[in-house]
């Protein structure tokens, strides 16, 4: 007994030293990957061969990547070098932590995109020269952008993009656009795009405050667009408002420059006759923060509404951070991540102070009151022109930040930031390798149809727990000025998990039964066992 008591504090002091180390691997584990990429991380996506295609703008100067084989970009319009040797895109390579330079020959800047079908990126728009432009990137080995012209009827600088069923994409707003088109277009399209007033409706003077849509597409087929602080539901093929959407509570903006983030929550039980739809909104700016420029307080709500209720309303939850320009992300698990951002002030040049460096996890079958879970605090600011994407092993890469018009890498509180970081979340704590699933099949880049079922077999170095399977696919989303176009997660309806031997199962599961709840292209399968998922495997729907 004495020898106990004597101990004790030893014990703790133990104990004291550990459990920050416990903690952190409870709370995800930050990673530098690069020191430099030579750019600014300003618009991210993944694409099927595990590459991230990265760009800025090419009207900042100089980037601190020269272009390979001398090339240079000449351009008499150009407002800041009529001649650029330096690169202003890059290709990440996730598998090798490398990267090389692209080649982009029009501004790209605050532009948008899409993965389509075939998995090629298609981004279209941009600033200046490259305001009507609509370019290609294939996944494949050196491969580089690829210009395709004016093929938008109208410029678009901060547009909403969104894949649709038909495997065209929709290209939504931006600055002065109170409009929408698609990409391919039809014969009819060409010469004007078509109108959409709830844009001209939500268009806040002096701040505009609905640049950047959320746009998600609903389980129905049509598209829930989130701007300024309400929502509609509209039907994008005849250009009808189907539902006004409550406004947010409080009323304040949540969109560009007041830049909060949305994401559709995981969508579940895909074979009952309604399949249900959520959509959290979170953080934000004040109304008129962003024309005070006095850095006010961001907003630390989060509002979500089930859009498929026919009385649907918001319920408010409150962050444990202010955040404006947060990214979310939702996790493999189906954990929303909220990451990146500051906590005073709003988008726009020189307009945020006091980064947010800890992520937060939000889980959205937690009890109302205890679903926000605090992460491990980087060193890194990630304000205005940073951005964030899932990648295949379940890390999150975040790179970018940069309040200025030009690179500014000294003298100044929040220098323009090159750094490539990875954000690894608790699911990937060696303290869960015992419930970690191996996907085993299907194979990389195996095909899946609509209504089809898919044999899974998967491997845990444990014990199984069969009620706790299920499995998950993700689109990857283009991200830029926090929010990620294209996110949607579904929960794939499964049969019995079935052990084979002592950990390895399989399951068959069925795929979602129409392009209006998954559009056709390219996603990452996991499997997920007691809400730690496996890495992914690309499956392409068609
Ligand atoms: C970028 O280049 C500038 C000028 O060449 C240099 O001062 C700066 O340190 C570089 N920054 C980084 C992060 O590499
Ligand atoms: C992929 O689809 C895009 C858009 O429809 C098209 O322009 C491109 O040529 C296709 N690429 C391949 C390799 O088929
Ligand atoms: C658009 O289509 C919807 C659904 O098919 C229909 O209910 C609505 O009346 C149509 N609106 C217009 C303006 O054509
Ligand atoms: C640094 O910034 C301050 C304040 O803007 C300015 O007065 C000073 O000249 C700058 N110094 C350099 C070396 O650029
Ligand atoms: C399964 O686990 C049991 C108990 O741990 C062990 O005795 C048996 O050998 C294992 N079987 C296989 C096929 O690994």
């Amino acid at each position: 007994m004495k020898t106990t008591l004597l101990h004790l504090p030893s014990i703790i002091f133990l104990l004291s030293l550990t459990l920050p180390f416990l903690s952190g691997a409870a709370n995800g584990r930050w990673q530098l990957l690069q020191k430099s990429i030579g750019i600014v991380a300003m618009h991210m996506q993944l694409l099927n061969n595990d590459r991230v295609i990265i760009f800025d703008r090419t009207d900042f100067g100089l980037s601190n990547l020269t272009l390979p084989n001398g090339r240079c970009r000449h351009d008499p319009t150009e407002k800041a070098l009529k001649t650029d040797c330096t690169a202003h895109s890059v290709e990440y390579d996730v598998a090798s932590n490398t990267f090389r330079a692209l080649f982009v020959q029009t501004d790209v800047w605050c532009s948008s995109g899409s993965a389509v079908a075939n998995g090629t990126l298609i981004q279209t728009g941009g600033f200046s020269d490259g305001e009507r432009k609509v370019r290609m990137f294939l996944p494949c080995n050196n491969c580089d952008w690829h210009e395709m012209g004016n093929a938008l009827v109208t410029r678009r600088w901060y547009s909403t993009n969104h894949f649709l069923p038909d495997g065209r994409q929709i290209i939504i707003g931006g600055r002065r656009q109170y409009n929408y088109e698609f990409h391919p277009k039809k014969q009819s399209e060409y010469k004007n795009p078509y109108l959409l007033p709830f844009l001209v409706q939500t268009n806040d003077k002096g701040a505009e405050n609905n640049l950047y849509p959320f746009v998600f597409l609903n389980v129905d087929g049509n598209l829930f667009i989130f701007a300024n602080n309400r929502a509609i539901l509209f039907n994008y093929r005849n250009g009808s408002v189907l539902r006004t959407y409550p406004e947010i509570p409080g009323g304040d903006p949540r969109c560009y420059p007041s830049t909060g983030s949305a994401v559709l929550l995981p969508l579940r039980n895909l074979e009952a006759p309604c399949v249900e739809a959520e959509v959290l909104v979170c953080g934000g700016a004040p109304r008129g923060a962003f024309q005070r420029r006095l850095f006010s307080p961001a907003l630390d709500s989060c509002a979500r509404i089930k859009i498929t209720d026919p009385k649907a309303t918001w319920t408010v939850d409150t962050m444990p951070r202010r955040r404006v320009m947060g990214d979310m992300l939702v996790l493999p698990n189906g954990d929303v991540l909220i990451i990146n951002g500051a906590h005073l002030g709003t988008a726009g040049w020189e307009n945020a102070k006091k980064p947010v460096l800890e992520p937060v996890i939000y889980k959205p079958n937690g009890l109302v009151g205890s679903r926000f879970v605090l992460q491990c605090a980087t060193r890194i600011p990630r304000m205005y022109h940073s951005t964030a994407v899932l990648v295949r092993d379940g890390r999150v890469i975040v790179g970018g930040s940069n309040p200025h018009v030009k690179y500014v890498f000294s003298n100044v509180t929040y220098p323009t930031e090159l750094r490539l970081e990875a954000f690894s979340p608790y699911y990937l704590d060696p303290l869960y390798s015992h419930l970690r699933p191996v996907i085993v099949s299907p194979s990389s880049h195996a095909s899946m149809r609509h209504g089809e079922k898919l044999r899974m077999v998967f491997e845990v170095n444990g014990r199984v727990v069969p009620e706790l399977v299920t499995a998950t696919m993700l689109a990857p989303p283009f991200n830029t000025h926090s929010f990620s176009m294209n996110q949607r997660l579904l929960v794939l309806s499964r049969g019995k998990v079935r052990s084979r031997g002592n950990s390895s199962c399989e399951v068959v599961v069925t795929a979602p039964s129409s392009p209006l709840l998954a559009p056709p292209g390219f996603y990452l399968l996991f499997a997920v066992h007691q809400d730690i998922p496996s890495e992914g495997v690309w499956i392409r729907m068609h």
